[in-house]
């Protein structure tokens, strides 16, 4: 009897050994493990100190630099290529951010590189994917990702050439996704919601900040229903490769004001028109909830790309909340309407939408609070 309890005994020792652990953090969050307690101040400090709470330019970089850091790897090439999300970016500043596909990617890499000494016990993988998770947090409609930690230090850089461009045709941009990390045309079409959030310095010159879309502070659809309408001019000069015409040209920059035209990018116009991949296009407007779920589910393969993820702990928990949409439909913008629409999907049905009204172009604001003068931070650094 008493050799039966012991048996017991031990048998529920060695269960209550095996369950999973919880840990609650000072602030109360329930985690897996206290590692990720490390990041809710780091959170903060990211939020206080570089994105200001706002969906704006410093966050938008950001959530680029979470895509190109991890798509730098390559199953065809072998690991020598390239580690994939491992933070090779943070790591070798003066490398890979010197690669043309990354122009403009040194604001970001600057401006992370000083929370690697104020929060030590984070790695520069971890930190380049959570930084984008708590930006997104800041775009209402952007879902809340699912955020692993514990990625080790890059130990090389990339090599060059594995960062999609946007002069870059349909197959070899589905190719080098298939390469990197096995993504299906859905999944990239997926990935792209984040241009909904997103604005070009490096395309054309000659403008600052040029939106792919009529609501860069907001994570909506939009971005898939203009992308899909007629191109009528260009924000800016007409030769810049990599650029399409975009339906909503017009800015005001001429006189001091700082809100530039629309632009649209050649692959986005070529991926919402290419029969792999129109009907995953088309089949995202007004479709937010869709949309955001997906994109969250392409964001939590493309987080860990190059990561054994059984060395890594779910620390999504400590990202904060996300910022609920606004839950405003699709529209057509002013001046343009459902004939302008260029579908090629021809087995999804469109879903009617009203137009803005206005006989001219709504001017696309500059700032997210709608002002013209939004400072960003940047930080000096080696990139
Ligand atoms: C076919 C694949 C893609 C191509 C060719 C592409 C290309 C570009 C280009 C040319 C820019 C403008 C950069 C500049 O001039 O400042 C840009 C911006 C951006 N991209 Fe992509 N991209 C792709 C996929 C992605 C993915 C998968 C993500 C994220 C998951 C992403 C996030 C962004 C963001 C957030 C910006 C805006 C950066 C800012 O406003 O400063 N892109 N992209």
């Amino acid at each position: 009897m008493a050799f039966a309890s012991l048996l017991a005994f031990v048998a529920v020792a060695a269960i209550a050994r095996a369950a999973p652990a919880s840990v609650t953090c000072s602030d109360g969050t329930t985690v897996p493990d206290s590692v990720c307690c490390d990041f809710i101040p780091l959170a903060e400090d990211l939020q206080s100190t570089l994105f200001m709470n706002q969906c704006g330019e410093d966050a938008h970089e950001v959530i680029r630099l979470t895509f190109h850091d991890a798509i730098s790897i390559s199953q065809s090439l072998g690991p020598s290529a390239g580690g994939g999300a491992d933070g090779s970016m943070l790591i070798f500043p003066t490398v890979e951010p010197n690669f043309p596909a990354n122009n403009g990617i040194d604001d970001s890499v600057n401006n992370l590189i000083p929370f690697l000494s104020t929060h030590p016990t984070i790695s520069a993988g971890d930190l380049v994917q959570f930084a984008g998770a708590v930006a997104l947090t800041n775009c209402p409609g952007a879902p809340r990702l699912q955020f692993m930690a514990g990625r080790p230090n890059a130990t090389a850089p990339a090599v060059i050439g594995l960062i999609p461009q946007p002069q870059d045709n349909v197959t070899s941009i589905l190719d080098r996704f298939a390469d990197a990390g096995n993504f299906s045309p859905f999944e990239v079409v997926s990935l792209l919601a984040s241009h909904s959030v997103a604005r070009a310095d490096k395309v054309d010159l000659t403008l600052d900040a040029a939106p792919f879309d009529s609501t860069p502070f907001d994570f909506d659809t939009q971005i898939f229903l203009e992308v899909l309408l007629k191109g009528t001019g260009f924000p800016g000069t007409d030769d810049n490769v990599g650029e399409v015409e975009s339906p909503l040209p017009f800015g005001d920059t001429s006189t001091g004001g700082n809100d530039t035209g629309e632009m649209r990018l050649q692959s986005d116009f070529a991926l919402a028109r290419d029969s792999r991949t129109a009907c995953f296009w088309q089949g995202f407007v007004d479709q937010q909830d869709f949309m955001s779920q997906s994109f969250g589910a392409a964001m939590a393969k493309l987080a860990v790309l190059g990561q054994n993820t059984a060395n890594l702990v779910d620390c999504s928990a400590v990202v904060p909340a996300a910022t609920p949409s606004s839950g405003n439909p699709a529209t057509f913008p002013a001046t343009t309407s459902p004939d302008d629409l260029e579908l090629t999907c021809t087995t999804e049905t469109f879903p009617s939408l009203s137009v803005d009204p206005g006989a001219v172009e709504t001017l696309i604001p500059h700032c997210p609070d709608g002002s013209e003068d939004c400072p960003t931070v940047q930080f000096s650094g080696p990139a």
